[in-house]
């Protein structure tokens, strides 16, 4: 029970790396306001969580508006009177050329996976100021880090992740607030459902662990830097579960 009573919001929770982290919270005793913009499948993990005995709500919300990703958080300051624990897992994934990236298709992109980041933490941040613990919890990506090709839209939000990470734990750790990221590797998730089988299989074979990872690989990551004291000492850094892919 790692998160006994610790108030905690997962965006993108419906699904994959979010659900995953969801479940091992509920699993670890934290109280959970579950945010995605799919309703139905958000309806099922939050009945799921509450199996686990954990106090499990959802709110439906697009975290790529300004209104979804305030309400995400405003859900959990409302129904919790406060928060401790901000995972921004949300993301979206396209591919295309650099010269066939329309600018709708950057603009939804920096909206979902990089402008929902800020906007949640922004709305979280002076709560965990004024009672001097907070943790924030940023899934960003490995190509963040290397690059993909096709997907320079996706690599430079990712990027960008990575940099309010860094950013913003230097503003705040000094108030024990601390700002993490995770850039996982290729996880088998339905967001990589539309890559071709053969790129998989390429990619599998390239890698040290001669695997993808998968979502309840990834969960762990995230409790431990959610933990006490697991998690006291991790400041701005990017922690990689990525089957060897990348090494910092
Ligand atoms: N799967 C991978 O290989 C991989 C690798 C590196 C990083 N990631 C990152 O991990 C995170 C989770 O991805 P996943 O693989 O679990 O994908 P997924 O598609 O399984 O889950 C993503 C969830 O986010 C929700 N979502 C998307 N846009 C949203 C929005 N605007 N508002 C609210 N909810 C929204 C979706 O409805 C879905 O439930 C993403 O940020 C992704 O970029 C994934």
């Amino acid at each position: 029970m790692q998160l006994q009573d610790k108030r905690c919001v997962v965006t993108g929770a419906a699904s994959g790396i979010g659900a995953a982290i969801a479940q091992c919270f509920a699993q670890e005793g934290a109280r959970l306001m579950l945010a995605d913009r799919d309703s139905e499948k958000l309806a099922a993990m939050v009945a799921r969580c509450q199996q686990f005995g954990a106090e499990c709500h959802g709110v439906v919300a697009d975290v790529g508006e300004v209104s979804g990703a305030t309400a995400a958080v405003d859900a959990c300051l409302a129904r919790f009177d406060g928060i401790d624990v901000l995972v921004n897992n949300a993301g979206m994934l396209t591919q295309a050329r650099c010269t066939d990236i329309t600018l709708e298709m950057w603009e939804e992109m920096m909206a979902v996976d990089l402008r929902s980041v800020f906007l949640a933490t922004q709305r979280a941040l002076p709560a965990m100021l004024a009672q001097r613990w907070g943790r924030v919890i940023n899934v960003a990506s490995q190509l963040g880090i290397k690059g993909g090709a096709e997907l320079c839209h996706y690599a430079a939000a990712k990027a960008g992740v990575i940099g309010f990470t860094k950013s913003l734990a230097l503003e705040v750790s000094s108030q024990n607030v601390l700002v993490n990221a995770i850039a996982p590797g290729p996880i088998e998730t339905p967001l990589i459902d539309g890559i071709n089988t053969a790129w998989k299989k390429a990619k599998a074979a390239e890698l040290p662990l001669g695997r993808f990872g998968r979502a309840e690989e990834v969960a762990p990551v995230a409790l431990l830097l959610a933990s006490e004291p697991g998690g006291n000492l991790f400041v701005g850094q990017t922690l990689g579960p990525n089957s060897g892919d990348v090494m910092p």
